[in-house]
């Protein structure tokens, strides 16, 4: 009988301001029609001075901390290419907020969008030697490209926190992975930069090659295909990318069976619910995607399987399955309650009250400083004191 491990909760945060993609594509004199249907987007949120991967995360962890799990949890695993430390993880900050137990490790994963995936494979692994505790996943980003940039509309910020264990209640995780990894530059960003370097239409295409190549590596180890699937979610640097990936996987398996009718309920449509508002999340994009699904999806997808797609740019890609279990179905309606009150609840901002945000700068030399307070609730990024990062709970 194989080990039953996965994800047991799974909870979203994003920051309390978002930008209107009309509003962004009217500053920029472009016709709106190429964010919103082009792009698939409609909103982006927008990370204020007082916000970063530390206090985004806590937010969203804090949610899924109990005190009935919290002296399991024996390791954390941070995602990020936003670090805000070269040495430190930033797992620890979350870990002193949420007071989690001392007999813990924590470390910090980088490969641009790809590694909360990884940790959730690790923590798969893991957990088969340790089957008593749990790890908590965390993946946090702020998706930066730049002002008059076109990546400008596909930024966005978020964190997503999940508790993985032997007691799977959103999804349990299939051993079969499929995965590629090969040395491009479609995407990058020094340390000297707050801002990504992208080649853009390049990206899209690796970003497709490299679902092609881990689908493939999937299939073969699996066994599987197309429609033993019963819905898809995708990485999401915006949404029109994940269409096009699903796009990419029907025309692989019509190539392979011609005679094939295709199932329009498998479109990645209820997955792209919250990043459609949200935006990129970078390493939690992939898990805003599958909360968005399980807790929008009107059909019940107790016992069905998902195939999900990870992308990182760089570039390493992996394809993976998980079944639903019943217990889904006790968390969908307040879980999609929380998140769409989270996203609903966000102060829309004008352009240029956006552009103030984003240019907002921070010392880089560590001198004292200390942020202007507009997140008014939850864990906050207070400022800079003797070159450490204070946070603080309001
Ligand atoms: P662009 O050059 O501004 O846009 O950049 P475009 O001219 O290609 O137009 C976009 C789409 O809008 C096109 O559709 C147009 O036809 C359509 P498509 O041909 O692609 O189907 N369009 C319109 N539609 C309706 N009405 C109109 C109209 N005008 C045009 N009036 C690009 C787009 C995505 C390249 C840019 O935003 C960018 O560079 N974004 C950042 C990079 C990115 O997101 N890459 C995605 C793959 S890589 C990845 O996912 C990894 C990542 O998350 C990072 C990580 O791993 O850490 C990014």
């Amino acid at each position: 009988m194989p080990l039953s491990i996965g994800i047991e909760s799974l909870s979203l945060y994003t920051p309390r301001f978002s930008l209107p993609l009309h509003s962004l594509a009217e500053a920029r004199g472009i016709d709106p029609n190429k964010y919103i249907i082009g792009l698939g987007q409609e909103e982006m949120s927008v990370m204020p001075p007082d916000e970063d991967i530390v206090s985004m995360a806590a937010n969203a962890a804090s949610k899924i901390i109990t005190p009935e799990v919290k002296d399991s949890i024996k390791l954390i695993m941070f995602a990020t290419e936003s670090g805000v430390d070269q040495s430190k993880a930033a797992g620890l900050w979350v870990h002193h907020l949420l007071d989690l137990p001392k007999k813990c490790r924590i470390i910090e994963l980088k490969q641009a969008c790809y590694s909360a995936t990884c940790a959730l494979t690790l923590a798969r692994s893991y957990l088969s030697l340790h089957p008593d505790e749990r790890v908590l996943v965390i993946a946090s980003d702020n998706a930066r490209y730049g002002l008059n940039t076109p990546g400008e509309p596909t930024q966005g910020c978020a964190a997503a926190a999940f508790l993985v264990s032997h007691t799977p209640r959103l999804l349990e995780i299939e051993p079969e992975q499929g995965y590629h990894s090969e040395h491009i530059m479609d995407f990058w960003r020094p340390n000297y930069l707050s801002e990504a370097i992208v080649d853009g239409k390049y990206s899209t295409r690796a970003y497709l090659s490299t679902l092609a190549s881990s689908w493939d590596d999937y299939a073969m180890k699996s066994k599987r295909g197309f429609h033993d699937h019963s819905r898809f979610c995708y990485h999401v640097p915006f949404s029109k990318m994940a269409e096009k990936a699903h796009e990419r996987l029907v025309k692989i398996n019509s190539e392979q069976n011609p005679s094939d009718t295709l199932d329009i309920s498998k479109s990645p449509s209820h997955s792209l619910t919250y990043s459609k508002k949200i935006g990129n999340g970078y390493t939690a994009s992939l898990y805003i995607s599958l909360a968005s699904l399980l807790e929008n999806d009107p059909h019940d997808l107790s016992l069905q399987r998902l195939g999900l797609f990870s992308y990182g740019s760089g570039c390493v890609g992996e394809f993976f399955s998980g079944i639903v279990p019943k217990e889904y179905t006790l968390l969908k309606d307040k879980n999609r309650l929380a998140h769409e009150d989270l996203i609903s609840s966000r102060k829309a901002l004008s352009c240029s009250e956006y552009e103030q945000l984003f240019s907002h700068s921070t010392p880089t030399n560590g001198s004292e400083y200390m942020t202007p307070v507009l997140t008014e609730q939850g864990f906050r990024f207070k400022g800079v004191k003797n070159h450490e990062r204070l946070y603080e709970h309001v």
